[in-house]
């Protein structure tokens, strides 16, 4: 049965000694008080090393928020998955829309962090999800699938297992606006139906779809309670150990 999992995304947020002092209390809560789903921490590429060394990995997965599309070379301020995976991190968040917006991350772009994220042993976070007037055009299932199809469906089923989808429409990225669990229910269905098409009942039951947008403890019970939304990714409310552990604690 697929992986039910409360991640977080910590964005450019943190100094390395506040977001340090932030997983070791992390840490100490969770290894107190073992949470009953899966938690991983998404961190600046700056606090992994120093992270990765105290994390008790077997409660909390660590993972980077973005790769490099190239492998190695003269790719000045870039940070490789490589280097990524030589932290101690397992994970990597790709396709973020902050990173398709704001850095011209195109699907091409992704394809090649996704095919070197697996390369390295990492496990994606791979984020879809549309626009509000993508939403309002109803355009959200062919936007959703078009993004799976550019940038994740070139793998095959069994590198397909690596990847953890999370949708987000950018209409409730820290904006306090979050789709309804209804609206999220459908579009998540829809998204595993995708993927059933693609690989198979058997993956699209397996792959775990995460929910992000205003996620916080006030609203995951609902979230969390809809069968096809397996957990979430959460930005503004991972940053404070007390809010992220209310999320953990409704999943
Ligand atoms: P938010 O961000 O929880 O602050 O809306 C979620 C995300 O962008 O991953």
């Amino acid at each position: 049965m697929r992986k039910k999992i409360v991640a977080g995304n910590w964005k450019m947020n943190m100094n390395l000694q506040d977001g340090v002092a932030l997983a070791k209390e992390l840490n100490d809560t969770l290894t107190a008080q073992k949470p009953n789903c899966g938690v991983i921490i998404c961190t600046p590429f700056i606090h992994l090393a120093s992270i990765a060394q105290f994390l008790d990995q077997s409660v909390i997965g660590l993972g980077a928020e973005n790769c490099a599309d190239k492998e190695k070379g003269a790719y000045t301020g870039e940070v490789s998955a490589e280097m990524v995976k030589s932290t101690g991190a397992q994970y990597v968040i790709i396709g973020h829309s902050e990173r398709r917006g704001y850095y011209n991350d195109t699907p091409e772009v992704l394809k090649e962090k996704v095919l070197l994220a697996l390369k390295n042993g990492l496990k994606v976070i791979f984020c879809i999800g549309e626009s509000l007037e993508e939403r309002e055009a109803n355009k959200q299932n062919e936007v959703v699938k078009a993004e799976l199809e550019g940038s994740v469906f070139n793998l095959s089923a069994e590198e397909f297992k690596n990847i953890i989808v999370a949708y987000e429409p950018i209409w409730a990225i820290g904006t306090g606006k979050t789709a309804t669990a209804d609206q999220a229910e459908e579009i998540h269905a829809y998204i595993r139906s995708v993927i059933a098409d693609k690989y198979g009942k058997e993956v699209a039951d397996d792959t775990t779809i995460l929910y992000g947008g205003s996620c916080k403890a006030s609203n995951a019970p609902e979230l969390f309670a809809k069968p096809d939304i397996d957990g979430g990714l959460i930005g503004g409310a991972s940053l404070k150990a007390a809010d992220f552990k209310g999320i953990i604690d409704a999943r």
